[in-house]
């Protein structure tokens, strides 16, 4: 019988808490489906005693709830800026594990609690995996909601980003299929644009630095540079890219 995608995104997800999250550590927890399973796993050892003395920095609203539920204890890198690791899903990963991350509308307090972490630890099921970053999924960009129609211009102007098409996300933050008629609303207030590319980005770093640069956007789902290792499962079982 072949793992559903479920049960795939359930092994990284167990797998990464069990080799990666040591007691009397601060882990950073993601978001999305396959991030999910990791936080409960989290709490599943708490609970048993497994795992001890254990400091979470959550990076959505949704996240923190679910480890609310769990009774894992939570901070914020208000007070807790040095994170051992970090687990979270990933919308593409490409073959120098650069990521596309933001499908599910968190990408800003992903980047900002990851880029924290000794160990980013990425937790995909192989449909993730890409030549290129870019055709297989828009790249999702946090912008404030002033002027939007202007910032979208500028970005779909920006050379590393030729022959990029932005669209405002309608509906549900968490899901980038138009499913509402309002602009989605981030869990810090701004709006998502989703940029579809016919051909993979050429310069995911130069794109980057761009989208950065451009007054207006908040940051971007391109996570260059940042991941630690890979865990990926597949029909032929579960394998570990390491960066
Ligand atoms: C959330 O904003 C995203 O970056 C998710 O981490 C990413 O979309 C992966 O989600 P799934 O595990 O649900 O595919």
């Amino acid at each position: 019988r072949r793992a559903s995608q479920d049960e795939l995104k359930k092994q990284v997800g167990f797998k990464a808490v069990d080799d990666y999250v040591k007691s009397g550590t601060v882990i950073g927890l993601g978001t999305g489906s396959t991030a999910a399973f990791a936080v409960e796993r989290v709490g599943e050892k708490l609970k048993s005693g497994e795992l001890k003395d254990i400091i979470a920095i959550p990076t959505s609203i949704r996240t923190k709830e679910q480890a609310e539920g769990l009774g894992i204890p939570l901070a914020t890198l208000d007070t807790h800026s040095d994170l051992d690791v970090a687990i979270d899903g990933a919308d593409e990963v490409d073959p120098a594990l650069n990521l596309v991350k933001g499908g599910g509308g968190a990408l800003f307090r992903e980047k900002i609690v990851e880029m924290c972490a000794k160990k980013f630890i990425v937790i995909v099921d192989e449909s993730k995996l890409c030549d290129g970053l870019g055709p297989g999924f828009p790249v999702p960009v946090e912008i404030v909601p002033f002027c939007h129609e202007h910032t979208m211009r500028q970005i779909a102007a920006l050379p590393a980003l030729a022959g990029c098409e932005p669209v405002l996300r309608l509906g549900n933050v968490a899901n980038n299929q138009k499913d509402g008629d309002e602009p989605a609303i981030t869990d810090n207030g701004n709006y998502i644009v989703d940029l579809k590319f016919t051909s993979p980005i050429k310069d995911p770093v130069a794109a980057g630095e761009q989208l950065k640069a451009t007054v207006g956007v908040v940051d971007h789902g391109l996570f260059t540079g940042m991941t630690t290792a890979c865990i990926v499962a597949g029909s032929d079982g579960i394998i570990v890219k390491e960066a």
